[in-house]
């Protein structure tokens, strides 16, 4: 069941470690360093309390720094945010796994993680390459070990207590499914492309069946135009009820029971991001009738991310 006293402040239950994911959730992918200093600042004080990371972003030492910050400057305390990262594509060997974790948390100047994710289901060439090639340009994939490998070692973390709940990104219910069989330890949370244009009904119904979080990113369709942003059914919702379209497209997504991930880049975009409430039945039900399908982000198809700050 979702807790929503305060619709903005919902959160969700994990099947595993006892814990809640915030629904609304700020990701920390922001190609500059000292925005991304600024904006996770920005994001909490304007009351984000779940922080979505990677080791691909190249970023976790800056959003850690502002995490520190902010906690001491708000009397925030480390219990009172939910944040997460994730193993890239060349640690998914097992012998890689934990100290891949390690590193991140370092970066990031934690002691836990409330959860980390398989960031894709495609393991490269291990290693501290983050891009693996070869002379032609061709991405090398590691075929000597499996999604199922690399989970038993994700279970390890959880069972060393250094890491309360583990999941998945960017996965299909056909990679999900067989995981999720095997598992001792559930996957506690899905992250997939999700919005309006996308709504992945299928693997929403079998995370709500098991309990596992399904955790939206683009959920305003990485911002691109044409998008749901723009898309009339969002904008006339929008007029209606008095609230931009980002809010809508939010809004839409906490009341059909998943989390999400947004990244406001200003101060102003952090409040208006968090400042949505519930919308009327009639306008979920204009959403879900909406026949656009488009997907923004090709990550799922080879592992190779859309879009990753460079030059760290
Ligand atoms: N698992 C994966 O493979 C994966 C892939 C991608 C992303 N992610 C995660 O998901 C997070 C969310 O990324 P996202 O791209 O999906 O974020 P998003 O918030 O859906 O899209 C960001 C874009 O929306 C625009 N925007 C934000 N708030 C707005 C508002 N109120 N009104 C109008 N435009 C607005 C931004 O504009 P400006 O450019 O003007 O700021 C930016 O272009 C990432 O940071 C990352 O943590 C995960």
């Amino acid at each position: 069941m979702i807790e929503s006293s305060d619709f903005r402040m919902t959160r969700i239950p994990l099947n595993h470690g006892g814990g809640h994911m915030p629904a609304v959730g700020f990701g920390t992918l922001i190609p500059d360093a000292a925005e991304t200093i600024g904006a996770t600042r920005d994001a909490l004080e304007a009351g984000f309390r779940h922080f979505d990371c990677a080791e691909r972003y190249r970023n976790e030492r800056e959003v850690g720094e502002a995490l520190q910050a902010g906690l001491a400057a708000g009397g925030i305390a480390r219990e009172d945010i939910f944040v997460t990262t994730k193993l890239w594509n060349s640690n998914h060997r097992p012998e890689r796994v934990e100290p891949a974790f390690e590193a991140s948390l370092d970066r990031l100047g934690l002691n836990y993680l409330d959860l980390y994710l398989i960031h894709t289901p495609f393991a490269f060439q291990p290693g501290d390459e983050q891009d693996p090639r070869d002379q032609n340009g061709n991405v090398l994939y590691d075929q000597g070990v499996t999604l199922l490998d690399t989970w038993r070692a994700m279970e390890s973390l959880v069972d060393h207590g250094r890491c309360r709940a583990i999941g998945l990104s960017d996965v299909n219910l056909n990679e999900l499914l067989p995981i999720y069989e095997s598992a001792r330890i559930k996957p506690a949370v899905v992250q997939v492309e999700a919005h309006p244009y996308l709504p992945e009904t299928e693997l929403l119904e079998f995370c709500k069946e098991k309990g596992v979080v399904f955790l939206a990113f683009a959920a305003l369709g990485h911002g691109m135009r044409p998008g749901p942003l723009e898309d009339p059914v969002i904008s006339a919702i929008a007029a209606r009820v008095g609230k931009t379209p980002a809010q809508v497209l939010l809004a839409w997504a906490v009341q059909r029971g998943t989390a999400l991930l947004t990244t406001p880049r200003t101060a102003a975009r952090a409040q208006e991001n968090l400042n949505i409430s519930a919308l009327p039945e009639d306008a979920l039900d204009e959403i879900n009738r909406i026949k656009t399908r488009q997907r923004f982000n090709e990550v799922v198809k080879t592992g190779i991310p859309g879009f990753i700050p460079q030059g760290r």
